[in-house]
């Protein structure tokens, strides 16, 4: 058993992970104690004192923040303040930005309801406390149905039927699939192996949970596709700790994969639930995770396709991306394209959140435009007028109202100034405050740099505290003197995604909204 999977059964028996424990282990694994400690000391997941009775945590982000998060939140804690075995921390996004405010119970969702029934769920945790698996599957585009024979297509034939198909990566980057495939199955090293990225972490994004939760048969049949036409023989699906809930579906759907004989016979598929935070979606901190080892990302190249886990090439794609294989290779190419609008091509799963009456996860066609998206959605909520969206969750610009007609795609997106990224589309309506907004969604980056490289640890941090100040009306025009050189230096010397887009949103902000910066200044002068 590796040596995060035996912290989490240590953990899991005794409540916390004891000194003693600890020590064993070193003994039984051979391993050095300060080889332990530096694991146990990375992951939020891993705690060296007693476990409360109970462990409330309440997100923080951009989506709940819309949602009134914070009094909603102050609230639950003033509620519980007084059950000492109660305990309350603030996290980042839990996926649940569609129930917003959100907030986990002893690892359960729970959020939007009122914060006096949560309170009394909080009292007596037990049966009435279960994260809910829909029971009625919607109807999805990239599910049709009577279709579910075995793929069999020769390594060749399904890479070309992807990159026919133009499908790009739906984890943010948006890296052509073929291709990565073909990359990986020229490689001569073996062995090799899949890896699908379920560690969605991203506040706005939790389209991979619907997915996962609805479909988790596409994903398997992608992975186990992927795995005939790269050559490999392991696969794991390396899964948010929040999203524990999926792991029942996922196991239904890999007995079922054994039972059709896809898996076992030379590939066979495990869950590994991640000890970690948003960092170990960066796919070489992932990799880092799955070694044992602390969630820092590698510097690349190599890249995982040639040098992956254990330094073998690795094949790693988002959960939406392995999804949209199987209907693909049975309907083919051309009918794949067909499903765009406007001159697009393909299917997009997009996950919808903020001021809008029905968040949701909507599967639409590429090329429908934001608005028409916005409307899907129920409008802007409380029949406010929409004033600036994100659509690709908290790493994206801001875009303001009047480029709401913007086609969704990677291309007509990059153009208007922002990005499709993994897809979540976060909605702000007139009215909300976008200086707070921008903060909260640089607070998130600075919670969540692992602290590798100096700029992106203490410019986030720095970032942060200059907009405490301004928001606090104590602020000068300092941020606006140090944004560019800060900027320049996060995008050009991180070492991974994370700081290179930490300021994206907060620039974007400033540059389209001058005057929420200087209504916040002028408060702060005159008072
Ligand atoms: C900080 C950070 C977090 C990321 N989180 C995720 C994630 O949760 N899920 C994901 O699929 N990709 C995530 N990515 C992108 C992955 O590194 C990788 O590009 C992706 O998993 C490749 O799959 P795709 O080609 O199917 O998009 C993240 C990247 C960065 C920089
Ligand atoms: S850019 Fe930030 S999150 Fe990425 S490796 Fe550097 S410190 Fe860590
Ligand atoms: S659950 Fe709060 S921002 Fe996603």
């Amino acid at each position: 058993m590796s040596l995060i999977a035996e912290l989490t059964r240590l953990q899991a028996q005794h409540g916390s992970l004891r000194e003693e424990d600890l020590r064993e282990l070193a003994e039984r694994l051979r391993v050095p104690l300060y080889r332990i400690q530096e694991v146990v000391s990375f992951y939020p997941e891993f705690r060296t004192t007693p476990a409360p009775r109970v462990q409330v945590s309440l997100c923080r982000d951009v989506c709940c923040l819309l949602a009134g998060g914070e009094a909603w939140g102050a609230r639950l804690a003033a509620l519980l303040a007084r059950d000492e075995g109660v305990e309350v921390r603030p996290v980042s996004c839990l996926g649940r930005c569609d129930r917003a405010p959100a907030a986990m119970v002893n690892g359960v969702a729970v959020g939007g309801g009122p914060p006096e029934a949560i309170a009394r769920l909080v009292s007596q945790p037990g049966p009435g406390l279960e994260d809910a698996v829909p029971a009625a599957r919607p109807r999805w585009r990239i599910d049709p149905e009577g279709e579910g024979e075995p793929i069999v297509r020769s390594p060749a034939d399904t890479i070309g039927a992807l990159k026919a198909s133009g499908l790009r990566g739906m984890g943010g980057a948006g890296f052509s699939t073929g291709l990565k495939w073909e990359l990986v199955r020229k490689e001569a090293a073996t062995p090799k192996y899949v890896i699908c990225n379920a560690n969605e972490s991203e506040p706005g994004t939790f389209k991979d949970r619907v997915i996962l939760e609805s479909l988790p048969h596409l994903v398997v049949e992608g992975m186990c596709v992927a795995a005939r036409a790269v050559g490999a023989e392991r696969g794991w699906i390396f899964l948010r700790r929040e999203y524990a809930h999926a792991v029942g579906p996922l196991e239904g759907a890999l007995a079922q994969a054994r039972g059709r004989g896809l898996l076992g016979g030379g590939f066979d598929i495990e869950i590994f639930l991640s000890p970690g935070d948003y960092i170990l979606g960066e796919e070489t901190a992932l990799l880092e995770a799955l070694e044992d080892r602390r969630g820092e990302p590698r510097n690349r190249p190599p890249y995982p396709v040639s040098r992956g886990l254990w330094g073998q090439p690795t094949l790693i794609n988002n959960v939406e991306t392995f999804a949209m294989v199987p209907v693909i290779l049975r309907r083919g190419a051309d009918w794949w394209k067909a499903q765009g609008i406007r001159g697009h091509q393909g299917l997009k799963v997009m996950a919808v959140s903020g001021e809008v009456e029905r968040p949701g996860v909507y599967e639409i066609p590429l090329g429908t435009k934001v608005s028409e998206l916005i409307e899907i959605a129920g409008g802007v909520r409380g029949k406010r007028r929409l004033k600036a969206f994100a659509p690709g969750g908290a790493s994206s610009q801001f875009l303001p109202a009047d480029k709401a007609e913007v086609e969704i795609d990677f291309a007509s997106l990059q153009a208007a100034g922002s990005m499709l990224g993994s897809g979540a589309l976060v909605v702000v309506a007139e009215g909300t405050d976008l200086l707070r907004v921008a903060r909260n969604v640089v607070s998130f980056f600075r919670n969540e740099s692992c602290g590798k490289c100096v700029p992106c640890r203490a410019g986030t941090q720095k970032v942060v505290q200059l907009l405490d100040e301004i928001l606090s009306g104590k602020g000068d025009g300092r941020l606006l003197e140090v944004l560019p050189a800060l900027e320049e230096t996060l995008t050009q010397t991180s070492l991974c995604g994370l700081g290179q887009v930490a300021l994206n949103p907060l620039t974007s902000v400033l540059g389209a909204w001058p005057e929420e910066l200087s209504r916040h200044l002028a408060k702060g002068a005159a008072k």
